[in-house]
């Protein structure tokens, strides 16, 4: 058989699929299969801080950055899957020609740039049983029945509100989201972001509140199997109206969804800024007992008290341990790039807690 022919048979067999792999090993390029029982699920939003991640948990890591082909061959090489993110104008895909077009885009994406699925983060607004109700549930059914024949192994996964509660305005179909994905992914962080009691600066994901959203989905019978608790690795840093006597800070009227006031009067600083913020802060870490939150005030440079609320190893510990008592699939994060990498042995032990703590303790 002359070289021509091996060529062209070659690249019969392997159906192009190794073309333009980027990976050392041509066989980086395959979509990973491997279900693994306990899912730890990053969200990346880019640079380089990948490479400081601890491997030996991770398991799937959303793609929000932009594409970096050195990431899909070292998560392929630890046996993680990497997946895209979709965000589409449900408006948009009410219109079986526009869905059906959509995820045809994002399936040969996936396989152009050989990733593993998609994890679905439209976050809008939606009444129930409206036409954009309808065709969220399509996209996700069609989307997962898509990459399932076509990316055999491959994941998909949806975005939600710390509770099906229509928080946030987002009605949207829970038990079908639940059986149409393979993974619900739980926000249970942002849960202020509508306040309707007193305007005041809380706790990003209060235990009580965030367990409360778990019982929630739990009891519209979704398989457990099929949920991840989400937690942040960032907390919220309010600008105090005033502070009264107790410590509590008041915060400016935003409105959000209906909501008269929300944590949109607040910044979100990743937890790397907050660690270096508590040590010249006015109180140091405070802690909430009936929230079980840190805490603190500090002051700006133009004498602005602020206050800032978080979560830290013992804060995530009840939760992470909720994880493993309700028998969900896993945990996650938003996100990953956001502890301290750098090199300084303080920092570097603050990380590897938030890493080691997502596992129970
Ligand atoms: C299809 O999607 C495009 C945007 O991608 C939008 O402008 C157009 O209005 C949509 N068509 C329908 C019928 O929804
Ligand atoms: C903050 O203070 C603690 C305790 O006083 C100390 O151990 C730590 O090194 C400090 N962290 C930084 C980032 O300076
Ligand atoms: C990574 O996670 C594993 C499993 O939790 C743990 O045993 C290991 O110590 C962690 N590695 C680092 C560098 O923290």
């Amino acid at each position: 058989m002359s070289y021509f022919m091996w060529l062209l048979l070659s690249l019969f067999l392997l159906g192009g699929a190794s073309d333009n792999c980027p990976c050392e090993r041509p066989e980086l390029c395959q979509p990973v299969q491997k279900e693994r029982d306990f899912e730890v699920f990053v969200f990346d939003v880019g640079g380089k801080t990948w490479k400081s991640y601890n491997w030996s948990t991770v398991t799937t890591v959303a793609a929000f950055g932009k594409y970096d082909p050195e990431l899909m061959c070292h998560a392929h090489s630890m046996g993680a899957r990497l997946v895209l993110k979709g965000d589409v104008h449900l408006a948009d895909i009410v219109d079986q020609n526009n869905r059906t077009a959509w995820i045809k885009e994002k399936v040969d994406l996936a396989k152009r740039q050989f990733m593993d699925g998609i994890n679905l983060d439209l976050e809008q607004a939606v009444e129930a049983e409206s036409p954009e109700y309808t065709a969220l549930t399509a996209l996700v059914k069609e989307t997962a029945e898509a990459f399932h024949t076509q990316i055999p192994g491959s994941q998909v996964s949806f975005d939600v509100a710390w509770s099906p509660n229509c928080i946030d305005k987002r009605c949207y179909d829970y038990i079908s989201l639940g059986k149409y994905s393979d993974l619900i992914f739980v926000m249970s962080y942002d849960e202020q972001s509508q306040i309707w009691g007193d305007c005041i600066a809380m706790a990003n994901a209060p235990l009580e509140q965030t367990l409360n959203g778990y019982d929630q989905f739990l009891k519209l019978k979704i398989d457990p199997k099929k949920i991840v608790m989400g937690i942040p690795w960032y907390g919220y840093d309010y600008s105090c109206l005033s502070l009264s006597q107790e410590g509590i800070c008041s915060i400016e009227k935003v409105p959000f969804r209906g909501a008269p006031c929300s944590d949109a009067a607040g910044t979100q600083k990743p937890y790397s800024w907050i660690m270096k913020q508590v040590n010249s802060s006015l109180t140091g870490r405070l802690w909430d007992s009936k929230q079980k939150a840190p805490y603190f005030n500090y002051m700006d440079n133009i004498g602005q008290i602020h206050q800032v609320w978080y979560d830290d190893p013992e804060s995530l510990c009840p939760k992470a341990n909720a994880v493993m008592s309700k028998g969900l699939r896993g945990i996650g994060m938003w996100n990953g790039n956001i502890l301290d990498y750098s090199s300084n042995p303080v920092a570097q032990q603050q990380t590897a807690k938030m890493w080691n703590v997502l596992l129970g303790c």
